[in-house]
């Protein structure tokens, strides 16, 4: 996949995933990283699928419907690469932590909802619920943040307590904070994203 990797100065601190909204690239989410947590690796991903020429990281069938099959397939490659990546850049495959943005923190989401190893944690902005009806693997020892709006006009305030409560069923443990505006990411959801990674992994 196409990707930026970038040594970081601390070798303990997670490597930092970054998967970027639809139409987007593996450029956009790199100054989050720096606010997140300036001394980590960074791992910024590109996603496989075009929509009219915009990256994404699954299919979809319209806007909030997910071609499933896709979800799934992009799912487990993108857990193939996560592995690929960690031999090859040499870093602790255990040790990541992922930041999302839309269609990156479903496919984030998705990572969880499918293997208990992929991510040590998680920063989702602004996610929706992946898939229903499947068994979630035991996420026990994951962190999640999610952030949202409470007129997200992408995803409902619903949809985002139906994510939390999935997730915490699993056994991670989920911090959700609430902004008063839409699907946009703000500075201050960035600021209580950086609060909460600072309070979980310092
Ligand atoms: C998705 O398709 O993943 C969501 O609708 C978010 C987005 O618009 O990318």
């Amino acid at each position: 996949m196409k990707h930026i990797f970038q040594q970081g100065t601390d070798p303990k601190a997670p490597v930092l995933v970054l998967f970027h909204g639809t139409g987007g690239t593996e450029r956009d989410l790199l100054p989050l990283a720096g606010s997140i947590s300036p001394g980590s690796s960074v791992l910024s991903v590109r996603g496989n699928v075009l929509e009219n020429g915009m990256p994404r990281f699954f299919r979809r069938l319209a806007e909030g419907v997910f071609d499933e099959q896709d979800l799934v397939f992009r799912t487990k490659e993108l857990y193939g690469f996560l592995n690929q990546a960690a031999a090859e850049y040499k870093f602790d495959r255990g040790n990541l932590v992922a930041i999302g943005y839309s269609n990156g923190a479903n496919i984030a989401a998705s990572l969880l909802f499918h293997f208990s190893d992929a991510l040590r944690g998680a920063i989702l902005h602004h996610p929706m619920v992946p898939r229903r009806g499947i068994a979630l693997p035991d996420l026990s020892g994951i962190s999640c943040f999610i952030g949202a709006g409470r007129h997200d006009p992408i995803c409902a305030p619903e949809e985002t307590e139906e994510l939390a409560g999935l997730l915490e069923r699993a056994g991670a443990s989920v911090s959700v904070h609430w902004e008063a505006g839409g699907h946009q990411l703000t500075g201050t959801e960035v600021a209580a994203a950086a609060a909460w990674f600072a309070s979980v992994y310092a």
